[in-house]
């Protein structure tokens, strides 16, 4: 597939593979993946795995570690927090922030999932912005308005070059682990929303170079067609990334 943007694709374990489990999954996407050039692979295991999983993957030329989430603080008495230096340490490039469950469960909001985002870049990490609308809000005619607070806020205070190098991901929250996936064509309407609006906010070459990913019940038979939308640049996958067979399946079928 000839895009515009390199395809990023990132698999989000969630709270999912204890260390012996990550590596026999990591271990089996390296043997399936080894060939890939096309795709920039991101696996996010859940923190206890990471120092694990980046040995495994130490001399693998295409798939990269990410983090599923990040403090805002370098250092302190945070209970519980993980920083960037520590993430660092197990050669992390990606963080993801603000996803649709730490904004539900955790109650992220968007200035937290900003300050967040600025503390990412400010370790030369990149962050991996999750937006997206409930189906209440979806129906009552709101997904404009809500990716539009949810992009504004959650990238406030970024500059350009931060901005260009941020991966955002529209995952609406009606299609996550749910089974239902958005059709391509609302897929394409979200994302082109989303470009246009990075236009506003910067100007037509930085929002060309923004990669969005598409993130909800992404799956081996439908990952060929939304990858094709001209305004999908990747996905970020839940429950099919936790099988080898899966996810380099998605992989596979995006190229
Ligand atoms: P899903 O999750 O692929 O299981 O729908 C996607 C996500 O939460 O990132």
């Amino acid at each position: 597939m000839n895009k515009e943007r390199k395809l990023i694709i990132a698999g989000n374990w969630k709270m999912n593979k204890t260390v012996a489990e990550a590596l026999a999954l990591v271990n089996s996407l390296k043997l399936e993946l080894a060939k890939v050039k096309e795709v920039d692979i991101v696996v996010c295991p859940p923190f206890t795995a990471l120092e694990s999983v980046s040995k495994a993957i130490l001399e693998s030329k295409n798939i990269r570690l990410g983090a599923q989430n990040m403090s805002e603080n370098n250092f302190g008495a945070f209970t519980g927090e993980i920083c960037a230096g520590m993430l660092k340490e197990f050669s992390v490039r990606y963080v993801i922030l603000g996803h649709s469950e730490r904004r539900q469960y955790q109650k992220e909001s968007n200035e937290l999932i900003a300050r967040k985002a600025k503390a990412v870049h400010g370790a030369s990490l990149k962050p991996i912005v999750c937006v997206g609308e409930t189906l209440a809000e979806r129906e009552a005619g709101q997904m404009e308005k809500v990716l539009e607070t949810q992009v504004r806020g959650s990238l406030a205070g970024l500059t350009k070059e931060q901005t260009v190098e941020t991966i955002i991901a529209y995952e609406p929250v009606w299609a996550i682990g749910t089974g239902k996936t958005a059709t391509t064509q609302q897929a394409q309407e979200a994302h082109a929303f989303i470009r246009r609006l990075l236009v506003k906010l910067f100007d037509e070459a930085a929002a060309k170079k923004v990669r969005i990913q598409y993130g909800g019940s992404v799956k081996p038979n439908n990952a060929k067609e939304l990858m094709s939308q001209p305004d999908v640049d990747g996905a970020l996958v839940g429950g099919a990334s936790l099988e080898a067979r899966s996810f380099a399946d998605i992989i596979k079928n995006s190229i």
